[in-house]
């Protein structure tokens, strides 16, 4: 193993590693073994971050590095536009099992941003219209056309004018923030606004997509109230419009559903799908039904690396651990915990506005004062940067970084979760 130092590995940065790239730690990391990433020194770390929500069975998993292993001795190179391969095929049909009916159709891709491209390609291809609406604090990645449909922060935005023309933003439920708690008002007002929108702004025969996380990321771990995407659905039916659900960050077990969009028992047209798909290698999908996929025809879309071997080997490795050890259970069970260890760190600490879950995609909201719900970003970034001194990773998320994220691994334990409730109270203490 190198022996560089973190102060080695830091300074190197400093000279050719990219400044534009934004992170959560000036640290330096060594490796990863199971819930644990070692810093350059040493130090472990419990790691409720998984890289924004990819590690999801840990570090170094046995299934997963065998698999790779083995695929490595077999074959690397992309067989996308070539042919087929076993892994790929594989795996398309493992993950489409996991999807309702009549969701059956696999298209590999490489990043969480290339499915919302395929995504959006795909909607105006088929249906032969422009429009796209999108929801207001929404996250969906950073190539120009996922940029377009994003607004959860001006600085991934400005300056990159004129975006993809014809996308509509209309604003999600915010349920916490805007409403109080009261889901069936942010599901009224935001259904009233879509509709004010269609009607004053686009007609719905002009809008090709509706995109929308089932419970918002970046934005800050806000779920969709389960009536407003039964209530979205029915919108897009009875307008002909394809309702495109971007379970990048929410999919895969992360709510105690495998899929986010499940918690309100509805069937989205199209489904995005990345992150965790192969634990930290490059991998994502769109999932659609077949039809949709033949309407939008051969050659219409493609890509090199997308459904590589190796990617798709540890992709059928994540997926199959999942199912045997119940994982998404786990997740469910888990989440429960974790949320009512938070809140009952919440109830002595007014700084905390908000706990919220589904499953293991937990939010911790910070406020200046409970009434208000006046934001504090700041005290969130101070608590996840005590919070690693003390070994523990968190992150932040929310339009002013205001939200602490959890996210656990699938396989989290009891012990581990205590240990890390342990530590955000003495981070809470101190901050
Ligand atoms: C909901 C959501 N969609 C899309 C993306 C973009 O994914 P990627 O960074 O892999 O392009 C992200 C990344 O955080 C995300 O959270």
């Amino acid at each position: 193993m190198d022996s560089t130092t973190a102060t080695d590995l830091a300074a190197l940065a400093k000279s050719n590693l990219t400044p534009t790239l934004g992170r959560y730690f000036e640290r330096s990391w060594s490796h990863g073994e199971g819930h644990r990433l070692y810093d350059t020194a040493g130090k472990g770390y419990l790691d409720f971050a998984n890289g924004i929500a990819v590690t999801v069975l840990g570090h170094r998993h046995p299934a997963v590095t065998a698999a790779i292993h083995e695929q490595v001795e077999r074959l690397i190179g992309p067989t996308a536009a070539m042919g087929y391969g076993e892994p790929v095929v594989r795996l398309a049909t493992e993950l489409a099992a996991t999807f309702p009916e009549p969701l059956d159709t696999i298209f590999f891709l490489n990043s969480g941003s290339e499915t919302i491209e395929a995504a959006l390609k795909l909607a105006r291809r088929v249906t032969g219209r422009p429009g796209i609406i999108a929801f207001r604090d929404a996250f969906h990645g950073r190539t120009l056309g996922a940029t377009s449909v994003t607004s959860s922060s001006l600085n991934y935005r400005t300056g990159y004018e004129p975006l993809l023309p014809a996308v509509y933003l209309a604003p999600f439920p915010n349920v916490y923030r805007d409403f109080g708690g009261d889901e069936e008002r942010a599901t009224g007002e935001a259904m009233a606004a879509l509709r004010r929108l269609t009607a004053t702004v686009v007609p719905p025969t002009s809008v090709a997509a509706i995109l929308i996380e089932s419970v918002q990321g970046e934005g800050g771990y806000n779920p969709a109230p389960a009536a407003f995407l039964r209530e979205l659905r029915a919108f897009c039916d009875e307008h002909g419009i394809l309702l495109v659900a971007d379970e990048v960050q929410s999919g895969y077990g992360r709510t105690g559903l495998m899929w986010g969009f499940q918690r309100a028992g509805i069937v989205p047209d199209v489904v995005c799908v990345a992150k965790a798909i192969a634990n930290g290698l490059p991998l994502s999908a769109i999932v659609t039904r077949r039809e949709l996929q033949e309407r939008w025809g051969v050659g219409a879309h493609g890509t090199t690396f997308g459904g590589n071997p190796v990617a798709c080997a540890a992709g059928l490795a994540v997926l199959r651990t999942i199912r045997e050890q119940d994982l998404v259970a786990n997740a469910a069970a888990c989440g429960e915990e974790l949320t009512a260890g938070l809140r009952r760190i919440a109830a002595a600490e007014p700084r905390i506005g908000d706990v919220r879950g589904p499953g293991l995609m937990i939010g911790v909201e910070f406020v200046k004062d409970r009434a208000a719900r006046a934001p504090d970003g700041d005290l969130a970034e101070a608590l996840i940067a005590r919070c690693a001194d003390l070994g523990l990773l968190v992150l932040t998320c929310g339009v002013e970084h205001q939200v602490i994220r959890w996210i656990a691994p699938l396989d989290v334990t009891s012990a581990e979760i205590a240990e890390a409730l342990g530590i955000f109270e003495a981070a809470l203490q101190t901050v």
